[in-house]
């Protein structure tokens, strides 16, 4: 679809929400939303704006109280961000009514030049490729494999793991080459859906759906639901295929709890994946949760023999595996996809993460509300969504960041230093003076 086919279901083309954030251009239209480029006209700056849809509440107090968890997850993704260059910066966020009356609340976020991770492996298959290697796979992941060990370290899960969610960046500059996108808007869409809005969507997507959230007697939906996707787009980047054959629900459905047949990346028909690689991710793919790795960040391990945070939340031991059969460590300063170890002083790298952070929203592992038949007649998400062509580049917003306070910890014991030879000069010189004048 180009860019001039794109319909702008809200209206807001034209628009200045908050006095501030001019509405330019739809960009996209995903099953929860529609992104819209933008202007902040304060900051002289491009946005992208994504706005909710079909969460229309007739009650007020109903949508009060939606919102209420909306600005919960607008703040946890602020938090995150701020955290992780991996994950797409949040800037503001609101709630429009649009000139036909609908309620919808929306994000302001950085804007973000490049094409998603869904773009790029439709344009792959439309050129007959037969899948990535296995040091591309995991160079072009890390710094999505990063900013989800930020959010897992807090226990926030994402949900919605998809390539569409991953946005490759075509002018990263200093900064990472992938982002994470859509942190928390599954999740509000599954609120939305508890509270009885009119939208019929799915609060996932079909074909990167883990087991429980398909089959919820399969077990809570939470950190090892994201452990799962990832290594589903993993499959899908090693063999360029999409992760199942079947797209109707009962095929994907069937496909995701076959407890035979996983999809692994060599029964996907990949053939040059090492022994550690494939068994990491069977064990990522396990329909159990429980017999998943629990985070991200162990998964990564598994992987590559490293972490692409220095510390790891580990609460379930990663396998021993021979270091012959860890394929790959990390080599973040080699990996032009990972974030550059100089990384902007204001934000620590994670590398310097000291310890996990407590748990800030654990409501995020509240369990599956609907049953396999509702999720069935739901919707399904278009795979491999082909967005339209980007706008020419223009230049990355990056917000300006306050300084950091002094470090001070090394002056107390230099104080000291000087105070004690002071003191051993003022002694000489009273024995010397003691001395002379007798
Ligand atoms: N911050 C951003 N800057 C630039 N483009 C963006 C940004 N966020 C999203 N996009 C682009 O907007 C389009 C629509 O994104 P959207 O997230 O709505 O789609 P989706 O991921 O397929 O669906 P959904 O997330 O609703 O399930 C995609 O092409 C996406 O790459
Ligand atoms: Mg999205």
């Amino acid at each position: 679809m180009s860019q001039s086919e794109l319909t702008d279901p809200f209206l807001l083309v034209g628009q200045v929400l908050k006095n501030e954030h001019r509405v330019d251009a739809v960009v996209g239209e995903g099953g929860f939303g529609v992104v819209y480029r933008g202007w902040h006209l304060g900051l002289d700056q491009p946005i992208a704006i994504k706005v909710l849809k079909g969460l229309e509440l007739e009650d007020p107090r109903m949508r009060d109280a939606l919102f209420a968890k909306f600005h919960d997850e607008a703040k946890l993704l602020y938090t995150l961000s701020q955290q992780s260059l991996c994950i797409v910066r949040s800037i503001d966020f609101g709630a429009l009514t649009t000139p036909s009356g609908a309620w919808a609340p929306y994000m302001i976020l950085e804007w973000l030049e490049g094409r998603s991770l869904a773009e790029d492996l439709s344009a792959r298959r439309a050129q007959g490729l037969r899948g990535r290697s296995v040091e591309e796979v995991l160079a072009m992941l890390e710094p999505a494999a990063q900013g989800l060990t930020v959010a897992h370290q807090r226990k926030v899960a994402h949900r919605d793991i998809k390539p569409a969610n991953f946005f490759l960046l075509s002018n990263p500059g200093d900064g990472p080459r992938m982002k994470v996108l859509d942190f928390g808007i599954a999740k509000m869409m599954k609120e939305g859906e508890q509270a009885g809005t009119k939208g019929t969507y799915a609060s996932f997507t079909w074909l990167y759906a883990a087991p429980e959230q398909l089959d919820p007697r399969l077990g809570l939906t939470g950190l090892a639901t994201d452990v799962y996707a990832f290594a589903l787009l993993m499959t899908e980047m090693l063999t360029d295929r999409p992760p199942s054959d079947g797209r109707d629900p009962v095929a994907i459905l069937k496909a995701a709890t076959d407890r035979v047949m996983r999809p692994t990346p060599r029964s996907r028909g990949a053939s040059n994946v090492p022994d550690g690689v494939e068994a990491a991710c069977r064990r990522a793919l396990s329909v159990d949760p429980s017999q998943r790795f629990q985070t991200v960040t162990e998964f990564w391990a598994a992987l590559t023999g490293g972490s692409p945070a220095a510390k790891r939340n580990s609460t379930v031991a990663v396998p021993s595996m021979a270091q012959s059969q860890l394929p790959y460590s990390a080599q973040q300063s080699s990996n032009p996809y990972a974030a550059t170890q100089a990384a902007p002083p204001q934000r620590p790298s994670q590398a310097h993460v000291p310890t996990a952070p407590p748990p800030m929203y654990p409501q995020q592992m509240s369990p599956p509300q609907m049953s396999a038949p509702q999720m069935i007649a739901g919707p399904m998400q278009p795979y491999g969504h082909t967005g339209p062509p980007m706008p020419p580049p223009m230049q990355t917003y990056r917000r300006p960041l306050p300084p950091r306070p002094a470090d001070t910890s090394s002056i107390v014991p230099i104080a000291v230093v000087l105070f004690v030879l002071a003191l051993l000069l003022a002694t000489s010189c009273a024995v010397l003076h003691a001395a002379c004048s007798s």
